[in-house]
């Protein structure tokens, strides 16, 4: 298709250092196998940020962490700040995933102040989007979706979104192609209209019970540009299988 896809393992609160340093090293050694128009990201939890990064030297696999706060420095403890995420070869950042807003409470003026500090580190954001299951019983979905791009989404934003609905996240419920492919076209003209652009928009990531079964038809829709995968992320096999998916 000539489209870049991104393929981004987001390893939430898992992993001790032996068997994540495993997974690293199986993931590079398999990354080696696929074209340059897939892209591969980790997201290991901080503990692991360092060391993990020191294994993909020399690959083309990306680094990546699972939250910043926004400002640079300061009397915040247990914070970390996206300078240094950037400091340890960190080039991507989740920001706004559903569970930071819902065990935080970020709402997404946070989220975009977070954007911004991630933008001005060098890191491309990947800011997460995705209704609840009742809103998306409730006929409210797309509302959800563009109020969280118009309140969450910073001027100028150049990143990554990642359109995750709540009810599909860890639950084995993927979302259906069509229903993919429909509510990312709503996100893309939503961003497009928000960010007065037509053309350069942010690549819009699925993420929600991706496995390997489903990520080539995934992948396979125009507006739909990687997955950002949970579970199936935390064993080399499956990501491997779900990013030849992309090929
Ligand atoms: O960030 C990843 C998503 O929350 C998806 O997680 O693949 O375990 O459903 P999942």
């Amino acid at each position: 298709t000539g489209r870049r896809l991104l393929i981004a393992g987001n390893w939430k609160m898992n992993g001790l250092r032996a068997s994540s340093q495993a997974l690293a090293r199986a993931i590079v050694e398999g990354a080696k196998a696929l074209p340059a128009s897939v892209e591969l990201a980790v997201f290991p939890p901080f503990t692991l940020t360092a060391e993990i990064g020191a294994l993909l030297t020399d690959s083309p696999v990306r680094l990546g962490a699972q939250d910043c706060r926004s400002e640079k420095s300061g009397a915040f403890t247990g914070d970390i700040a996206a300078p240094m995420l950037a400091d340890l070869g960190v080039t991507h950042v989740i920001l706004g995933h559903s569970e930071r807003r819902r065990y935080h409470d970020e709402t997404d003026q946070i989220i975009s102040a977070k954007a911004e500090a991630a933008l001005e580190a060098g890191l491309v954001p990947v800011l997460c989007i995705g209704e609840t299951a009742e809103e998306r019983d409730s006929g409210r979905a797309y509302e959800t979706l563009s109020n969280q791009i118009a309140r969450g989404v910073p001027a100028g934003f150049r990143g990554v979104i990642a359109y995750e609905p709540v009810w599909a996240i860890g639950t084995g419920r993927t979302a259906s192609s069509d229903d993919i492919a429909q509510t990312t076209a709503h996100i893309r003209d939503s961003l497009a209209a928000h960010l007065q652009t037509g053309d350069n928009l942010p690549p819009i990531l699925y993420g929600g019970s991706v496995t390997a079964r489903d990520a080539a038809s995934i992948l396979a829709i125009e507006t739909v540009g990687g997955v950002l995968v949970g579970g199936a992320s935390l064993k080399a096999d499956s990501f491997l299988a779900i990013a030849q998916g992309a090929v």
